[in-house]
């Protein structure tokens, strides 16, 4: 993305408290809660700040942070390509308008396989393989075309040990054991395009940042090795991981530093690849939910609210922190209390934020959620019997609903 307004002011971060109350509110009395609001003008701030950071590299969406369609079609638009998790984000990939995609197996069940060779056909796909064994199974498929080798780097980053891939056996061919993978690979036919690691999930803070580094370092001797074998590649993907602050008092990832480090740390003779996922759209999003029960307890004021580890899994699968804000009209004249909010899923671990600070929560009031943009809808899940909520898409002054909510009745739709 080259030139455009959004270039223009666009700043590292969006906090929670800069989105407008009023028109949340208004978004709330139309769609009704729990709705996520993405707005699609911050997605192509967050791709523009990227592409200014990384001019050269080749950057693929990670769509697993949000795949829905007005974000696709935005960051497609932007130039990015995508990189996928399932045939599901493929076909959505592809749908969208993404020219290059790039599917990245990890223990790819065969309908996934069957689809993805299907659909390269007529897409332009390339196959991320993590194990040797997929190679004998797109073989059985009939197809021998462009591929990466994810590599385990044995370094990982994250925020929580649930997002750290680079140290998991699970993820990619042993860094140790790389060079002969592609050396295979090429032999029997393929056209291995590049290689591949992702070290995790939320590079944030100077600890961070050397993981990082140490991982383009090593994925840069891993090509010269492959070089030195007699090997042509063209790409080296570094991943992506980069993280954004949850909370009002981090500081925002310093991009440039970060663009800087990986260039003093990449030295391979090969196209730089990254995969950034919720960068572009963490704070391009928020969760709005309405207060429905009040309970003043002796160890806190429990505020029931109508979302829940439903809607927004990351407090209950990592403890995830993410901001809260009353938006009630009079909440300044409030006096403030502690107060846990939780939502309507019988587990305790359904807690969307504890000893929270908020002005005096009544029923009705209605609270958002920040940085609900990546892995927010995606990993909503319909446990309790809870139907999932809506999403509605703001382009400039534009709204306009692009998931309905479920019903009950669409719970049941598949059931004999
Ligand atoms: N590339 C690969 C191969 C990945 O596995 C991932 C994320 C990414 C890129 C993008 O990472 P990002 O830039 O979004 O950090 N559900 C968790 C995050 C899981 C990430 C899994 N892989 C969360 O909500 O924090």
């Amino acid at each position: 993305m080259t030139g455009t307004a959004a270039a223009v002011e666009n700043s590292p971060i969006r906090r929670l408290a800069d989105w407008s109350a009023a028109r949340l509110r208004d978004l709330a009395a139309e769609y009704e809660t729990p709705l996520y609001v993405i707005d699609i003008e911050r997605v192509r701030e967050n791709a523009a700040r990227l592409r200014e950071a990384f001019p050269d590299a080749a950057i693929d969406y990670a769509v697993k942070a949000n795949a829905r369609r007005p974000v696709l079609e935005a960051i497609a638009e932007a130039g990015f390509g995508a990189e996928c998790a399932s045939a599901g984000e493929v076909v959505r990939a592809c749908e969208a308008g993404f020219s290059d995609v790039r599917y990245t197996a990890v223990n790819p069940p065969s309908r996934d396989l069957d689809r993805v060779v299907e659909l390269a056909d007529d897409y332009d796909i390339t196959i991320t393989i993590g194990a040797l064994d997929t190679l004998d199974r797109l073989e059985e498929r009939g197809w021998s075309g462009s591929l990466y080798v994810r590599v385990n780097p044995d370094i990982g980053v994250g925020h929580h040990t649930k997002v750290r891939t680079g140290t998991d056996p699970k993820f990619g061919i042993p860094a140790g054991r790389a060079v002969a993978a592609v050396a295979e690979a090429d032999e029997r036919g393929f056209t291995v395009e590049g290689i591949h690691a992702h070290a995790g999930s939320g590079i944030l803070d100077s600890e961070d940042l050397a993981a990082h580094r140490a991982l383009v370092e090593r994925l840069s001797e891993l090509a010269g090795e492959i070089a030195d074998a007699g090997i042509v590649i063209d790409a080296v993907s570094i991943g992506g991981g980069f993280g954004v602050p949850y909370r009002d008092s981090e500081a925002p990832l310093d991009l440039d530093a970060l663009a800087r480090a990986t260039r003093e740390a990449f030295s391979a003779d090969a196209r730089l690849g990254i995969e950034p996922g919720r960068y572009c759209v963490a704070d391009a999003g928020v969760l709005l939910t309405t207060v429905n029960t009040m309970k003043p307890t002796p160890e806190t004021t429990v505020v029931g609210v109508d979302a829940g580890m439903t809607v927004l899994a990351r407090p209950a699968l990592y403890d995830a922190f993410h901001e809260i804000r009353s938006l009630a009209a009079d909440s300044g004249g409030r006096e403030t209390v502690e107060a846990t909010i939780a939502g309507p899923v019988c587990e305790s671990s359904d807690v969307l934020g504890r000893d929270r600070a908020l002005p005096a929560p009544e029923r009705g009031d209605l609270f958002a959620i920040g940085n609900a943009g990546a892995y927010g809808y995606e990993m909503a899940n319909t446990y309790n019997s809870r139907p999932r909520p809506a999403v509605v898409a703001l382009d400039g002054a534009d709204a306009e609903r692009c998931v309905r909510r479920e019903t009950i009745a669409d719970l049941g739709r598949y059931e004999r």
